[in-house]
């Protein structure tokens, strides 16, 4: 695996990958890896000749009171998982390499960035979908795989590509789980032993309130259920628990599309997002359709 910090190099080696021919697949991470992330590389691996991961712990989407500064980097660790798991190239560019002197351009995304995590994290949607356009220019990559863990920032960077034809299929890959449920994330580092297992009342309660709009229950009622569970269990706040299209992300008070179920719990230092998708009865054979192609 080639590791590279600068952008001409990079470009010579994606310019080499394109010679050989075959496909070029994109997994964009901020680090500190995890079976999450290693699932998209797996998948990436199935789809493409050539993966390339990049690491960037992006600072134009945390907001001035969030954890940049905190955020876990284990180099050397991710690095040998990549090594392992067959990655041809690391794209592992230093701020001044994302962002040199006198950078003045956003990608904003309007609507789908609106609510949700957008609403909670002003801001922050703009700092992802400009680091991944960026990414997207940098690479140039066939596909570029993302988990749905982070659903909405799965529906901001579809809607990116699509308006502005990158011709890039974006694949959304499944949540990866600990075995109480718990959505992998590199966040979890931030847990206590006794919140981890607190934390668990996050996915229960997306479980239990998803299968009761299934199954015809009030939609209104099983939020509230959902948010008062979670705070039984442990968490402190809720900064929401809403359904939405899965598509367009905007709240659905009838279930009559694929929806999604999508909540954010804070509980110790750590800020919890996790979501469920939710089909009607007659609709089930559409809950697998991970990619949108360009
Ligand atoms: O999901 C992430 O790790 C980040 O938001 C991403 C997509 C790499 C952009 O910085």
């Amino acid at each position: 695996m080639q590791t590279i910090r600068q952008l001409k190099p990079l470009r010579k080696a994606i310019a080499g990958f394109r010679a050989e021919g075959g496909r070029i697949a994109l997994v964009p991470t901020m680090g500190a890896l995890h079976a999450g992330h290693m699932a998209l590389v797996a998948e990436a691996r199935k789809r493409a000749e050539y993966v390339v991961v990049s690491i960037f712990v992006n600072p134009k989407q945390f907001g001035p009171n969030e954890d940049f500064g905190a955020y876990p980097r284990r180099t050397a660790k991710d690095t040998a998982m990549l090594n392992e798991a067959g990655v041809a190239l690391l794209w592992m560019p230093d701020a001044e390499a994302m962002y040199p002197a006198g950078h003045a351009t956003s990608v904003s995304v309007r609507e789908v960035s609106e609510g949700l995590d957008g609403a909670a994290r002003p801001g922050h949607f703009d700092g992802v979908a400009t680091v991944v356009a960026k990414l997207f220019n940098q690479v140039r990559p066939d596909i570029a795989l993302f988990g749905e863990k982070d659903f909405q920032q799965l529906a901001v960077i579809r809607r990116m590509a699509a308006d502005l034809d990158f011709g890039i299929e974006i694949v959304g890959v499944p949540t990866e789980r600990e075995e109480d449920g718990l959505a992998l994330s590199s966040r979890n580092v931030y847990l206590t032993e006794a919140e981890r297992l607190q934390a668990r009342a996050l996915p229960r309660a997306l479980g239990t309130a998803a299968a009761a709009i299934e199954n015809g229950g009030d939609i209104a009622e099983a939020l509230t259920r959902a948010e008062a569970a979670m705070l039984e269990g442990g968490f402190e706040s809720v900064d929401y628990v809403a359904l939405c299209d899965a598509a367009t992300l905007q709240p659905v008070t009838s279930l009559e599309r694929p929806a999604r179920l999508l909540a954010a719990a804070r509980i110790g230092a750590a800020r919890l997002i996790d979501n469920v998708p939710v089909v009607p009865k007659n609709l089930s054979a559409m809950r697998v359709n991970h990619s949108s192609k360009p």
